[in-house]
Parts: C-alpha cells; sequence; structure tokens
C-alpha cells in the first residue's frame, strides 16, 4: 500500500535526525523513505545528522551526543538511506563528516558507500555515463534516485535527484561519474550486462588447454562488440598533453612522477627472472619509457587509438625488436595474445586506458592479470583515478578495487605519493580536472602467499 508522505512529516524526519530523536526516528522511517530533502539545503536527514553536530560548537559535542549521531545515521543506512547525495554546497553527508573533522562518521560513510557499490556491481548496476547529458540538459553525473517512486508527488519536497553518480574508472572523460540506477532499474541494463559476460566466456575457453577456438573466431566475436567513440575521435598532442577532440584530457605530463614510480615498483631491479612487461594504454608513452629505463626483455604494449599508434611508429616503438605492439582494443588483442602465447607469464603489467567503465578495469584484472601475471615475481598495477573526484569516492573505491582484486587472489599494497603541483594551473587547457586530491594511491598487486 502506497505510503502517504506530506511536507510537514518530511520536515518532521530531517529535524528529527538533525536532533538525533531516537525516539521518533523508527517510527518516522517506517512511514517515511529517509531519502527527501530539505528545498532550501538539499540536506537529506543523512546530512542533518552530521551537520548538526556543527552547532554545538565552542564546545565540542558530549561522548553521548556522538553515540547518538551514531545510531541515527546507522538507522538511516539501515532504511535505505543513500550515501552519496549532494547537498546546495555540493557535499556528501561524508564529506561534512570530513569537513567536520568526525573520522569514526566519515569512515561509517565511506563504509557505507563501499556496500553500495559492491551491490550494485554485483548486480550489475554500471553504466557509463552518457557524454552528451550535459548538452542535452542533464545535471552532471548525477543519478535520479526516487526510492519510493512518489516524492515527486509531495508539494514543497524535492526528489533527490543530486547523488553524485558512482565512481569510474582511471577515465579522465567529460564526466564524473557512472549512473547509478535504482537496482531494479531497467531490464535494457541487464540485456547489456549479457551481452558484456561474452568476453568472460571466451577468456575462460581461452585458459581450457583443451580450447578449440581460433583466433579468428575470437576476432570476430569481438567485432561484434561496440567501439567507444573516443576510438574515432581525432586526438591532439600538445607538449604538457594528450587531448580528445572535446579538450578531454587522455593524458598529462603532471602524471610523470607517478609512471616513473610506477614503472619502478612494477619491474624493481630485484626481479631478475622475469623481466617482461605488459602496458595497456600507451597515450604519453610516459609509462612505457619508464618501463624502458628498466631494460625489459620484452615489453608488450596494447593500443586501440590509430592517432597513438601513428605516434608509437613515429617514435621508433616498432623498430625495437624486444616491443610487441598489439594494435586494437586490448579486449580484442588480450584474447588472441593469450591464445598464441598459452605459456608466457609477465613479470610486470600496467592498465591505464580512457573512456572505459570500472567493469572494464574488473574484467582485465579478473581475466587476463590472473593469467597472465607470473605467480612468482609478477607485479600488476593501474591508474588509480576511480573516483578521485571527491575524497570519499577515492577512499570508497579504493576498498572497493581492493576487495576486488583480493577475489582474484591479489593482494594489494597502496603506496601514497604527494601531488603537490596540481594546486598550481595544471588544468588550464583541459575540458575538466579529473583528478581532484593532493595524494594519489598507487597500486602494486601480487599474488597473496
Ligand atoms: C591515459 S592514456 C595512457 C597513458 C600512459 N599510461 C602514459 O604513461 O602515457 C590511455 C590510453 O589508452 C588507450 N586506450 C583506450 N581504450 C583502450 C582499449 N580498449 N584498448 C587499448 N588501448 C586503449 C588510449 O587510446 C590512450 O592512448
Amino acid at each position: 500500500m502506497a505510503t502517504q508522505h506530506t511536507p510537514e512529516s518530511a520536515q518532521v524526519l530531517l529535524l528529527a535526525a538533525a536532533d538525533h530523536n531516537l525516539h521518533v526516528l523508527p517510527n518516522l522511517l517506517r512511514q517515511h523513505t529517509p531519502n527527501v530533502a530539505d528545498p532550501e539545503t538539499l540536506r537529506t536527514p543523512l546530512h542533518n545528522a552530521i551537520a548538526s553536530l556543527e552547532k554545538v560548537e565552542p564546545q565540542p559535542p558530549s561522548a553521548e551526543k556522538l553515540k547518538d549521531a551514531e545510531t541515527t545515521i546507522r538507522l538511516l543506512l539501515e532504511n535505505g538511506a543513500i550515501w552519496n547525495t549532494l547537498d546546495k554546497e555540493h557535499e556528501t553527508p561524508g564529506c561534512i563528516a570530513y569537513r567536520l573533522g568526525y573520522e569514526h562518521l566519515y569512515e561509517m560513510m565511506v563504509d557505507a558507500g563501499v556496500r553500495c557499490e559492491m551491490i550494485l556491481n554485483a548486480i550489475g548496476g554500471w553504466e557509463q555515463i552518457d557524454s552528451d547529458a550535459e548538452e542535452e540538459g542533464e545535471a552532471e553525473g548525477t543519478v535520479v534516485v526516487e526510492n519510493d517512486g512518489e516524492a515527486d508527488d509531495i508539494p514543497g519536497l524535492v526528489s533527490i535527484d543530486s547523488s553524485i553518480g558512482s565512481i569510474k574508472n582511471s577515465d579522465k572523460m567529460d564526466e564524473d561519474g557512472v549512473i547509478v540506477d535504482a537496482p531494479e532499474a531497467d531490464s535494457e541494463k541487464n540485456a547489456t550486462k549479457e551481452k558484456k559476460s561474452h568476453p568472460e566466456d571466451i577468456a575462460a575457453e581461452i585458459s581450457n588447454p583443451d580450447s578449440t577456438l581460433s583466433a579468428s573466431e575470437v576476432l570476430e566475436y569481438n567485432a561484434t562488440t561496440e567501439t567507444p567513440s573516443y576510438l574515432s575521435s581525432t586526438l591532439t598532442f600538445t607538449p604538457h598533453s594528450l587531448l580528445d577532440s572535446n579538450r578531454n584530457a587522455v593524458m598529462m605530463d603532471w602524471e610523470s612522477s607517478v609512471m616513473d614510480l610506477t614503472a619502478s615498483l612494477l619491474l624493481p631491479e630485484e626481479n631478475t627472472t622475469n623481466r617482461t612487461v605488459l602496458n595497456v594504454g600507451f597515450g604519453m608513452g610516459i609509462v612505457d619509457k619508464a618501463f624502458e629505463k628498466g631494460k625489459p626483455t620484452r615489453h608488450i604494449i596494447a593500443e586501440a587509438h590509430p592517432d597513438v599508434l601513428k605516434k608509437l611508429r613515429e617514435d621508433g616503438w616498432y623498430d625495437m625488436p624486444h616491443v610487441t605492439i598489439l594494435e586494437g582494443k586490448w579486449q580484442d588483442t588480450l584474447p588472441i595474445f593469450m591464445l598464441e602465447n598459452p605459456d608466457v607469464t609477465l613479470g610486470a603489467i600496467y592498465f591505464d586506458t580512457f573512456g572505459e567503465s570500472y567493469d572494464q578495469l574488473k574484467q582485465f584484472f579478473s581475466e587476463y592479470v590472473v593469467g597472465l601475471l607470473d605467480p612468482e615475481v609478477g607485479r600488476f598495477g593501474f591508474f588509480h583515478g576511480l573516483g578521485a573526484d571527491r575524497r570519499i569516492c577515492y577512499d570508497v573505491y579504493t576498498k572497493v578495487v581492493e576487495f576486488d582484486l583480493l577475489e582474484c587472489g591479489l593482494d594489494t599494497n597502496w603506496v601514497e605519493v604527494d601531488l603537490p603541483e596540481l594546486k598550481t594551473e595544471k588544468w588550464e587547457d583541459v575540458k575538466r580536472k579529473y583528478f581532484n586530491l593532493d595524494t594519489y594511491r598507487l597500486p602494486i598487486c601480487t599474488f597473496g602467499a
């Protein structure tokens, strides 16, 4: 039966959350979705439960008050409160907790985000944001969430349409998220998911020693999968960046320190037994040049964009005897590479593509890293730009990807890299800043003992 909401009852809920009134909240939440927002501030009950702790200054809140806040937050989350809704100041509840210095409450919000994203990933809730969305008048990186489908009908209330989109991969494209729909949302998406699951079957078939799949069969299958529009756009190499036709930064040279450190950690001198490397995504060639300093015995580069391949040719990479270039999308070239090199294991694997979703990264490590990395000395890394627009998203996705890697038997060691130079005008020529934090987390993944 539909629940009756009134603007007044929603306001009562918002106030009760701000007061941490645990006497009335359980009952209110039986009648009301926790996902209502104040029309002025756009704050939800979750925002209020945290933001109200600010008011009690200059006295810090008592231990009892903090405990009540914590219980309120837990209650709201258990009742379906959305972790990443933005208020008018563009803050999530977790952002407020961080700003006010409530580390424990911030961690609660991070954990809520991790749970939510893991569930969405498991049920296939990922969808690459439509890069035309902005032009079509849709809000940037937003989701429309009407948990009970009724909020729109409430006069004076706003529906929650300002949650930040979920977190993307190392994608430096237009928008800062990937749309997350309500779980039950649409069957069309499930159909897409089903289509995408075919490469998994192919990978399973390839790892099968009795596989009868031929390279042309793999190619033929992959030719039917979609090619992102990025691959047909014209790229521009500037002295400090690689830009697509919309001035999105595909790669920027501020990442050089990160790339140099990555290459030296993935292919350390101590690894004397397997000095082979695979890099997926050439970009400006920064990481590949860094790998070369470690004198790899074999260096495989997977690159899909014709303009980048042209640059590789001009710069002489094709003439280097130990270098193999896999031309095309890794989704197409790696299955064939594995089929043709069934016994190869690699000392280092790096992944840094553009315009791909977290799904793609996950598919890469769960199918190809697992199949190609040297189990003894091999190290895998990727550009961790997941959710790098905002601290809480970065923290959430650091945990999500670590869980997913662990599920594949890969332990992750995070190396923190300070990025002081990012405070300067590095972003002037590009459409949007894709990394918004002072510290980069550099992942080094190995098979656990
Ligand atoms: C961020 S750049 C890589 C930067 C590189 N790490 C460096 O140090 O310069 C991403 C690269 O991945 C390539 N790319 C995107 N999707 C790809 C795919 N599916 N397969 C292979 N390469 C891809 C892009 O064309 C681009 O050259």
